[in-house]
Protein backbone atom coordinates (compact mmCIF):
# COMPACT_ATOMS: atom_id res chain seq x y z
CA UNK A 1 0.00 0.00 0.00
CA UNK A 2 1.03 3.49 -0.54
CA UNK A 3 1.81 5.89 2.28
CA UNK A 4 -1.60 7.48 1.93
CA UNK A 5 -3.40 4.16 2.09
CA UNK A 6 -1.46 3.64 5.24
CA UNK A 7 -2.91 6.58 6.61
CA UNK A 8 -6.35 5.33 5.35
CA UNK A 9 -6.09 2.44 7.23
CA UNK A 10 -4.46 4.02 10.83
CA UNK A 11 -6.69 6.93 10.74
CA UNK A 12 -10.15 5.91 9.24
CA UNK A 13 -10.78 2.33 10.06
CA UNK A 14 -11.71 3.43 13.30
CA UNK A 15 -14.35 5.46 11.56
CA UNK A 16 -15.72 3.09 8.87
CA UNK A 17 -14.17 -0.71 9.00
CA UNK A 18 -16.42 -3.22 10.43
CA UNK A 19 -14.27 -5.32 12.70
CA UNK A 20 -15.18 -9.36 11.83
CA UNK A 21 -14.86 -12.01 14.23
CA UNK A 22 -12.23 -14.08 12.67
CA UNK A 23 -11.71 -17.99 12.49
CA UNK A 24 -8.89 -19.27 11.31
CA UNK A 25 -8.18 -18.09 7.96
CA UNK A 26 -7.52 -13.73 7.85
CA UNK A 27 -10.46 -12.89 6.11
CA UNK A 28 -12.51 -15.20 7.66
CA UNK A 29 -15.73 -14.80 9.98
CA UNK A 30 -15.97 -16.88 12.85
CA UNK A 31 -19.56 -18.33 12.78
CA UNK A 32 -21.82 -16.80 15.24
CA UNK A 33 -20.24 -13.22 15.04
CA UNK A 34 -23.68 -11.75 13.96
CA UNK A 35 -23.61 -7.81 14.32
CA UNK A 36 -26.63 -5.76 15.11
CA UNK A 37 -27.43 -3.18 12.21
CA UNK A 38 -28.41 -0.88 14.56
CA UNK A 39 -25.13 -0.79 16.74
CA UNK A 40 -23.01 -0.28 13.60
CA UNK A 41 -24.89 2.53 11.72
CA UNK A 42 -26.33 3.87 14.69
CA UNK A 43 -29.80 3.81 12.91
CA UNK A 44 -32.43 1.35 11.37
CA UNK A 45 -32.08 1.73 7.58
CA UNK A 46 -32.19 -0.33 4.49
CA UNK A 47 -28.72 -1.68 3.91
CA UNK A 48 -27.06 -1.93 0.45
CA UNK A 49 -24.27 -4.65 0.29
CA UNK A 50 -21.60 -4.81 -2.66
CA UNK A 51 -19.36 -8.04 -3.11
CA UNK A 52 -16.23 -7.32 -4.48
CA UNK A 53 -16.38 -3.78 -3.87
CA UNK A 54 -13.13 -2.75 -5.60
CA UNK A 55 -11.85 0.75 -5.18
CA UNK A 56 -14.96 1.37 -3.93
CA UNK A 57 -16.67 3.73 -6.89
CA UNK A 58 -20.15 2.19 -6.50
CA UNK A 59 -20.63 2.03 -3.04
CA UNK A 60 -19.39 5.85 -2.77
CA UNK A 61 -21.15 7.28 -5.46
CA UNK A 62 -24.46 5.43 -4.33
CA UNK A 63 -24.08 5.87 -0.52
CA UNK A 64 -23.42 9.60 -1.57
CA UNK A 65 -26.94 9.79 -3.78
CA UNK A 66 -28.75 8.02 -1.17
CA UNK A 67 -27.87 9.10 2.55
CA UNK A 68 -30.92 7.72 3.92
CA UNK A 69 -29.46 4.13 3.36
CA UNK A 70 -27.24 2.10 5.14
CA UNK A 71 -24.22 0.66 2.64
CA UNK A 72 -21.54 -2.42 3.38
CA UNK A 73 -18.24 -2.51 0.86
CA UNK A 74 -16.84 -6.27 1.33
CA UNK A 75 -13.82 -7.04 -0.27
CA UNK A 76 -10.83 -8.50 0.62
CA UNK A 77 -8.40 -6.30 -1.35
CA UNK A 78 -6.74 -4.13 1.14
CA UNK A 79 -5.37 -1.59 -0.82
CA UNK A 80 -9.29 -1.22 -2.30
CA UNK A 81 -10.67 -0.80 0.63
CA UNK A 82 -8.15 1.90 1.52
CA UNK A 83 -8.55 4.23 -1.54
CA UNK A 84 -12.14 3.52 0.06
CA UNK A 85 -12.16 5.16 3.08
CA UNK A 86 -10.11 7.74 1.21
CA UNK A 87 -13.16 8.14 -0.99
CA UNK A 88 -15.66 8.02 1.37
CA UNK A 89 -13.82 10.71 3.94
CA UNK A 90 -13.49 13.19 0.72
CA UNK A 91 -17.73 12.81 0.49
CA UNK A 92 -17.78 12.97 4.13
CA UNK A 93 -20.22 10.11 4.19
CA UNK A 94 -21.75 8.99 7.55
CA UNK A 95 -23.59 5.84 5.85
CA UNK A 96 -21.34 3.48 4.63
CA UNK A 97 -18.60 0.61 6.62
CA UNK A 98 -16.52 -1.66 4.70
CA UNK A 99 -15.57 -5.02 6.21
CA UNK A 100 -12.22 -6.49 5.01
CA UNK A 101 -13.59 -10.10 4.81
CA UNK A 102 -14.61 -13.36 2.32
CA UNK A 103 -17.88 -12.37 1.09
CA UNK A 104 -20.27 -15.38 1.57
CA UNK A 105 -18.68 -15.88 5.26
CA UNK A 106 -19.60 -12.08 5.91
CA UNK A 107 -23.28 -13.29 4.16
CA UNK A 108 -23.73 -16.42 6.20
CA UNK A 109 -21.87 -15.08 9.62
CA UNK A 110 -21.86 -11.41 9.90
CA UNK A 111 -25.03 -10.37 8.46
CA UNK A 112 -28.07 -11.04 10.54
CA UNK A 113 -30.70 -13.37 8.54
CA UNK A 114 -33.07 -11.76 6.14
CA UNK A 115 -31.15 -8.32 6.62
CA UNK A 116 -30.33 -6.76 3.50
CA UNK A 117 -32.60 -5.05 1.40
CA UNK A 118 -29.94 -5.11 -2.12
CA UNK A 119 -27.16 -7.38 -2.63
CA UNK A 120 -24.66 -5.59 -5.39
CA UNK A 121 -21.95 -8.41 -7.20
CA UNK A 122 -20.37 -6.19 -9.98
CA UNK A 123 -17.98 -7.33 -12.19
CA UNK A 124 -16.85 -10.21 -9.97
CA UNK A 125 -13.49 -11.97 -10.45
CA UNK A 126 -14.39 -13.79 -14.14
CA UNK A 127 -11.74 -17.02 -13.38
CA UNK A 128 -12.59 -16.79 -17.28
CA UNK A 129 -9.99 -20.16 -18.12
CA UNK A 130 -11.45 -23.39 -18.28
CA UNK A 131 -9.60 -25.05 -15.54
CA UNK A 132 -10.32 -21.86 -12.92
CA UNK A 133 -13.98 -21.36 -13.67
CA UNK A 134 -14.84 -23.54 -10.12
CA UNK A 135 -13.22 -20.52 -8.25
CA UNK A 136 -16.34 -17.99 -9.14
CA UNK A 137 -18.47 -16.56 -6.76
CA UNK A 138 -21.56 -17.34 -8.17
CA UNK A 139 -22.02 -20.77 -7.59
CA UNK A 140 -25.93 -22.86 -6.24
CA UNK A 141 -24.09 -22.87 -2.76
CA UNK A 142 -23.48 -18.75 -3.15
CA UNK A 143 -27.28 -19.00 -4.48
CA UNK A 144 -28.36 -20.38 -0.88
CA UNK A 145 -26.63 -17.89 1.29
CA UNK A 146 -27.15 -14.90 -0.61
CA UNK A 147 -30.84 -15.66 -0.09
CA UNK A 148 -30.35 -16.48 3.61
CA UNK A 149 -28.99 -12.93 3.86
CA UNK A 150 -30.78 -10.80 1.77
CA UNK A 151 -34.94 -9.85 2.88
CA UNK A 152 -38.15 -11.20 1.07
CA UNK A 153 -38.70 -8.83 -1.53
CA UNK A 154 -35.01 -7.76 -1.92
CA UNK A 155 -33.21 -7.28 -4.93
CA UNK A 156 -29.83 -8.94 -6.22
CA UNK A 157 -28.03 -7.24 -8.78
CA UNK A 158 -24.73 -8.70 -10.97
CA UNK A 159 -23.23 -7.52 -13.40
CA UNK A 160 -20.11 -9.14 -15.82
CA UNK A 161 -18.70 -8.60 -18.87
CA UNK A 162 -17.80 -12.19 -19.60
CA UNK A 163 -20.26 -13.94 -21.18
CA UNK A 164 -19.65 -17.47 -20.61
CA UNK A 165 -19.90 -16.30 -16.49
CA UNK A 166 -23.19 -14.23 -17.16
CA UNK A 167 -24.65 -17.65 -18.53
CA UNK A 168 -23.43 -19.48 -15.47
CA UNK A 169 -25.01 -16.77 -13.34
CA UNK A 170 -28.59 -16.75 -15.07
CA UNK A 171 -28.32 -20.61 -15.37
CA UNK A 172 -27.26 -20.78 -10.97
CA UNK A 173 -30.20 -18.21 -10.03
CA UNK A 174 -32.90 -19.29 -12.53
CA UNK A 175 -32.69 -22.38 -11.00
CA UNK A 176 -32.62 -21.11 -7.44
CA UNK A 177 -35.95 -21.93 -5.57
CA UNK A 178 -35.14 -18.39 -3.30
CA UNK A 179 -34.74 -15.93 -6.50
CA UNK A 180 -37.50 -15.13 -9.29
CA UNK A 181 -36.19 -13.03 -12.10
CA UNK A 182 -36.83 -9.37 -12.09
CA UNK A 183 -36.42 -8.90 -16.01
CA UNK A 184 -37.83 -9.84 -19.61
CA UNK A 185 -36.11 -10.87 -22.02
CA UNK A 186 -32.78 -12.54 -21.83
CA UNK A 187 -30.60 -9.78 -19.83
CA UNK A 188 -31.70 -7.14 -17.51
CA UNK A 189 -31.37 -3.75 -18.07
CA UNK A 190 -28.13 -1.67 -17.28
CA UNK A 191 -28.79 -0.37 -13.64
CA UNK A 192 -28.37 3.24 -13.86
CA UNK A 193 -27.08 2.63 -9.90
CA UNK A 194 -23.85 1.18 -11.21
CA UNK A 195 -20.95 3.77 -11.88
CA UNK A 196 -18.88 2.58 -14.87
CA UNK A 197 -15.85 1.27 -13.08
CA UNK A 198 -11.92 0.86 -14.69
CA UNK A 199 -13.42 -3.11 -15.14
CA UNK A 200 -16.65 -2.27 -17.11
CA UNK A 201 -14.60 -0.07 -19.34
CA UNK A 202 -12.13 -2.61 -20.14
CA UNK A 203 -14.33 -5.18 -20.68
CA UNK A 204 -16.31 -2.68 -23.18
CA UNK A 205 -13.09 -1.40 -24.96
CA UNK A 206 -11.94 -5.39 -25.54
CA UNK A 207 -15.12 -5.65 -27.52
CA UNK A 208 -17.18 -7.90 -24.66
CA UNK A 209 -20.83 -7.14 -24.40
CA UNK A 210 -21.65 -5.75 -20.70
CA UNK A 211 -24.36 -8.28 -19.06
CA UNK A 212 -26.78 -7.11 -16.42
CA UNK A 213 -28.97 -9.70 -13.86
CA UNK A 214 -31.45 -8.51 -11.40
CA UNK A 215 -33.30 -11.22 -9.34
CA UNK A 216 -36.13 -10.64 -6.57
CA UNK A 217 -35.68 -12.63 -3.19
CA UNK A 218 -38.69 -14.88 -2.97
CA UNK A 219 -41.43 -14.70 0.08
CA UNK A 220 -40.32 -17.13 2.90
CA UNK A 221 -43.93 -18.30 2.84
C1 LIG B 1 -12.78 -7.68 -10.92
S1 LIG B 1 -12.83 -6.81 -9.40
C2 LIG B 1 -14.26 -5.74 -9.57
C3 LIG B 1 -14.31 -4.64 -8.56
C4 LIG B 1 -15.53 -3.69 -8.65
N1 LIG B 1 -16.77 -4.39 -8.42
C5 LIG B 1 -15.54 -2.94 -9.96
O1 LIG B 1 -16.43 -3.18 -10.79
O2 LIG B 1 -14.64 -2.10 -10.13
C6 LIG B 1 -13.41 -8.06 -8.27
C7 LIG B 1 -13.17 -7.74 -6.81
O3 LIG B 1 -13.74 -8.76 -6.01
C8 LIG B 1 -12.89 -8.96 -4.89
N2 LIG B 1 -13.16 -10.31 -4.36
C9 LIG B 1 -12.88 -11.48 -4.97
N3 LIG B 1 -13.25 -12.53 -4.20
C10 LIG B 1 -13.78 -11.98 -3.07
C11 LIG B 1 -14.32 -12.56 -1.89
N4 LIG B 1 -14.40 -13.88 -1.74
N5 LIG B 1 -14.77 -11.73 -0.93
C12 LIG B 1 -14.69 -10.38 -1.08
N6 LIG B 1 -14.18 -9.78 -2.18
C13 LIG B 1 -13.73 -10.58 -3.16
C14 LIG B 1 -11.49 -8.78 -5.46
O4 LIG B 1 -10.55 -8.48 -4.46
C15 LIG B 1 -11.70 -7.65 -6.45
O5 LIG B 1 -11.42 -6.40 -5.88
Amino acid sequence: MTDGQERAWSDLAPRYVLEAPRDEAATSVRPGAAVTLREVWGRDAPLIVEIGSGQGHAMIHAATARPETNFLAVEVFTAGLARTMLGAERAGLENLRLVEANAPEVLEHLLPPASIDELWVFFPDPWHKNKHTKRRLLTPEFATIAAQAVRDGGVLRLATDWEQYARQMREVLDAAPEFARSFQGPWAERFEGRVLTAFERKGARAGRAIRDLTYERRDRG
